[in-house]
């Protein structure tokens, strides 16, 4: 098979990292790679926030445990958010698997494609980090809670500018344990010839 098949297709989400640091020209590649993804209209419009430093990862975190605790919910509410605020009641909670390195990708709230754009780059730099033996796990709880006040003030300390919403984050980390085999895949491709 190919390399690039071969990566598409054993790429995994890890959720368990070792704590030493990933090498800075490893994260270099994979933040290019973000970069290099097609973009409506080639507009770029996102920025990747790289966090590698313990206490603004810590912070991040913090962040996160607060706006889950104090964001309102009703009958409607997810399910899935009504299991996150539970885990932010409690103290030790950790929403990002104690990755040494969490990167914010934040796009145009104004631009349509913002979402798709940030998604084609979020894979490019799963399949990059992939590829140098990188675990990476696309994690979804900022992106909810991008206008919640306390996201706004994390985003701002972060020089993520005004005009931007968090659209995917990714943890990144030496993987601690060996890769979990694929799911099965749904029966979905229709080729008509
Ligand atoms: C849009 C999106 C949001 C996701 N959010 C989360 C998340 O918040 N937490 C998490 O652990 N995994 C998250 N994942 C990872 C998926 O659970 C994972 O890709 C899926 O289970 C398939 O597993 P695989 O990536 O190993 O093939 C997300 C993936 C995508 C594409």
């Amino acid at each position: 098979m190919n390399p690039v098949m071969e990566n598409i297709l054993t790429r995994r989400s890890i959720r368990s990292y070792e704590e030493r640091q990933i090498p800075a020209e490893s994260l270099d590649q994979i933040l290019l790679a973000g970069t290099y993804a097609p973009s409506g209209r080639s507009l770029q419009t996102w920025k990747f926030t790289a966090v590698q430093n313990p206490q603004v990862l810590a912070r991040i975190n913090a962040a996160l445990r607060e706006a889950l605790r104090t964001v309102a919910a009703g009958p409607g509410t997810h399910p899935y958010v009504v299991r996150l605020k539970a885990k932010a009641e409690r103290e030790d909670s950790e929403f990002l698997f104690h990755a040494p390195t969490y990167v914010i990708v934040s796009n145009d709230r104004e631009n349509v494609n913002a979402l798709a754009d940030s998604a084609v780059a979020m894979e490019n730099m799963m399949l990059a980090a992939h590829s140098l033996g990188i675990g990476s796990c696309w994690l979804n709880h900022l992106p909810g809670l991008t206008r919640h006040p306390v996201i706004r003030g994390l985003m701002a300390e972060l020089d993520i500018p005004d005009h931007h919403d968090i659209f995917a984050t990714l943890a990144l980390g030496w993987p601690k344990n060996s890769s979990p085999a694929a799911g099965p895949r749904k029966d979905v491709i229709h080729i008509i010839r």
